[in-house]
């Protein structure tokens, strides 16, 4: 296969049909690594779509890294409410300090420097580094390695042939404009070489693919068996008082949700609940409501019950009152939005 003419090609495509998102940059526009980092953090685990309004409002809210590094870990996490993955949100922030404190604030984009901060690991810094700088790092997501293994016709899943489909993508690393050429190929992975049915008239690249060759796009990449995720289950309390207030707490500095608010929940988590705690959530003079929610986590599928209780002893209870109506307004994560959503429309 000619390399130089596949990058072309890819990079001839994405001149013309590049997706217009709020992360990329005009030709010769200075680039901004803190907001690359940022894109490229949100989008380790959450579609594109879910990601945009979420960036540009970041953005907006903390326009540079020392903005970010001055605000409380608290108003971060709320805002990443709806996108999961919170520990992402942590690690933003304690990068951002660390940039601020030791690089004065300008990204480090150096290999050995970039690699140690919190949260970005291989891809991350490949990713930052090749957008920003064209740097010739090889970059694989998702998307890429589905390509990659089509281009090749890899027959095996795509979990046992990572080290492959790196060597092969590096074959393809054009020696200019890295940043277009991976960001073309993410773009032509989720609008063209799309997991099922790909639309191979139109590809840029099918003259170089070995896959539609073999007439076989729907059997590469091969697939394997999703295994059900375990179930846990868990208990949650809709506590009200006389004002129309609910009592929400927040959670532990570590494990699921980490820091985020919640209406005081248990028994699905590490999380320990302290005795006192356990006297005051306790089911009796509970009611159960009938609706549970039901949640996916990366590795379990939870199922929470729902008990509203308006008589306690208020003495007993720490966390804090929120007006019913402002509820909607409060960062929640959102397993904790979904009990909100129960309570209400029951
Ligand atoms: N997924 C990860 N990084 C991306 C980018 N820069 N553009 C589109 N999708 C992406």
């Amino acid at each position: 296969m000619d390399y130089t003419d596949f990058s072309k090609n890819v990079l001839i495509w994405y001149s013309l049909n590049k997706r217009d998102l709020p992360w990329r940059y005009k030709k010769n526009e200075k680039k901004d690594p803190y907001k690359i980092w940022i894109s490229e953090v949100m989008l380790q685990q959450t579609t594109v779509q879910t990601v945009v309004p979420y960036y540009k409002k970041f953005i907006k809210k903390w326009p540079n890294i020392k903005k970010l590094a001055s605000t409380n870990i608290n108003e971060v996490l709320d805002f990443w409410s709806g996108l999961g993955y919170y520990r992402r949100a942590r690690n933003l922030h304690l990068t951002s300090k660390i940039v601020s404190e030791q690089f004065d604030g300008v990204f480090p984009l150096k290999r050995d420097e970039i690699i140690k901060l919190p949260g970005i690991g291989e891809y991350t810094a490949s990713a930052i580094r090749a957008i920003t700088k064209n740097e010739k790092d090889t970059v694989v997501d998702a998307n890429i390695e589905r390509v990659i293994a089509r281009i090749f016709y890899l027959k095996k899943p795509i979990k046992e042939i990572k080290k492959e489909i790196k060597k092969n993508a590096e074959k393809l690393t054009p020696e200019l404009n890295n940043g277009d050429y991976i960001q073309a190929l993410m773009d032509i992975g989720s609008l063209i070489c799309t997991p099922k049915d790909p639309l191979c008239n139109i590809c840029p690249i099918k003259k170089f693919c070995n896959t539609k060759k073999k007439n076989a796009v729907n059997k590469i990449p091969k697939k394997i068996k999703k295994i059900n995720k375990p179930i846990r289950e868990g208990i949650v309390f809709w506590i009200k008082n006389t004002n129309n207030q609910v009592l929400l707490k927040r959670r532990e500095d570590n494990g699921l949700l980490a820091g985020m608010l919640e209406f005081p929940s248990y028994n699905w988590s590490k999380h320990r609940i302290n005795e006192n705690d356990k006297k005051i959530l306790s089911i009796k003079n509970a009611k159960k409501l009938k609706k549970k929610v039901t949640h996916e986590f990366s590795h379990f599928k939870l199922i929470l019950t729902i008990y509203e209780k308006n008589k306690f002893n208020k003495s007993n209870l720490d966390g804090m009152w929120v007006n019913i109506s402002e509820i909607k307004n409060l960062g929640l994560p959102t397993l904790m939005k979904k009990v909100y959503q129960k309570v209400i429309e029951k």
